[in-house]
């Protein structure tokens, strides 16, 4: 039995056109200042022609390449995606073919908590030895769906991909994770569809949202301190799912972190939901910010609500 599942490899993608505030004031009625001190976004990627799968397969590949591993040796893939390419077949498994893998390959959705719900199950797979190398992914293509003349949602999400390769380990890697969902809050955020001949648009009452991520992250994030008696100080960095800088030093604040200690990237891509959390992961490894043994908070929260959080020592 592996005794950890710990990350070997980080990737990330983001599609090559940007929108920024200014672009976005010239059609509807904001302001770049608005933005930024509601959000702290300056700018979003945004797909032209590239599908949720293109921009996985991309992260993918750059994290496999820093696993040094063979895409054959991939014992199961998951993707994490609110913007699935097809009502089916999975996009998982156009990413399988896509990357070489030929391994077993599945969607899970979880909005912007799904990084941390596809990492948590990754990691039941390889500490119960079922598998011993797992690709996770999350990719979003979420442009699709927004409706770019409604400026309370249009100025927060973006497109990008973000990835990561995990590995049974003995020595050390997830030290504790934690899911809730409470799914009494549909109306609060949505995309109101019914799947036939419809294509919806992400629906929020922001306040309402951004409340409840606060309260609850805030929570979750004590409680996964408390319970792996790991005292503040000893956190090396915070990488939270990026909706907005007032959330996230919300959440910092209440366990005692400073800024400093927290990765923030959602200037440069807005809120790209499942994709986020590998996205500011894979940015702060490369940078060379995070290094290997740093303790990691990984904490997020998306609509249902679902939200969780990841302790990992990299
Ligand atoms: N530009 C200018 N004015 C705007 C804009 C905009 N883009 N959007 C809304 N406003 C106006 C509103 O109409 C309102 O005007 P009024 O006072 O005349 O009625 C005013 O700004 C204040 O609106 P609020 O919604 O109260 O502003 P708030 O401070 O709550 O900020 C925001 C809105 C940024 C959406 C915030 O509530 C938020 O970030 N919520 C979290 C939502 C989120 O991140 N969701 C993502 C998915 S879930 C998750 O990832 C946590």
């Amino acid at each position: 039995m592996n005794k950890f599942a710990r990350i070997i490899g980080t990737g990330s993608y983001l599609p090559p056109t940007v929108i920024t505030n200014d672009d976005l004031a010239k059609t509807i009625n904001t302001t770049n200042e608005w933005i930024v001190a509601r959000t702290g976004i300056k700018q979003r990627h945004k797909v032209t022609n590239e599908t949720t799968c293109d921009l996985a397969e991309k992260a993918a590949n750059r994290a496999l390449e820093m696993a040094g591993i063979n895409v054959k040796d991939l014992d199961l893939i998951i993707l994490a995606t609110t913007t699935a390419d097809k009502i089916f077949p999975a996009t998982a498994t156009i990413l399988q073919t896509a990357i070489g893998a030929s391994c077993p390959a599945f969607d899970l959705q979880s909005v912007c908590s799904g990084f941390i719900f596809a990492l948590t199950t990754a990691e039941q797979y390889i500490k119960a030895s079922a598998a011993n190398k797992v690709l996770v992914v999350g990719s979003e293509t979420l442009s699709r769906i927004v409706n770019w003349n409604d400026r309370s949602t249009a100025v927060l999400f973006g497109d990008g991909a973000g990835a990561v390769v995990l590995s049974g380990s003995d020595n050390t890697g997830i030290l504790y994770s934690k899911l809730f969902s409470d799914g009494k809050y549909l109306s609060s955020l949505q995309v109101s569809n019914n799947y036939i001949n419809e294509v919806g648009f992400i629906e929020m009452s922001g306040n309402e949202v951004f409340k409840i991520a606060v309260n609850r992250l805030s929570s979750l994030a004590e409680k996964t301190l408390k319970e792996t008696n790991l005292n503040s100080n000893k956190l090396d960095w915070i990488v939270p799912h990026q909706a907005n800088i007032r959330i996230i030093s919300a959440v910092a604040k209440r366990i005692k972190t400073p800024m400093n200690k927290v990765i923030v990237t959602l200037e440069n891509h807005g809120n790209t939901s499942a994709a986020s959390i590998p996205l500011a992961l894979d940015t702060a490894v490369r940078d060379g910010r995070i290094k290997r043994g740093d303790y990691l908070l990984f904490e997020g929260i998306g609509a249902g609500f679902s939200w969780g959080s990841i302790l990992i020592q990299f």
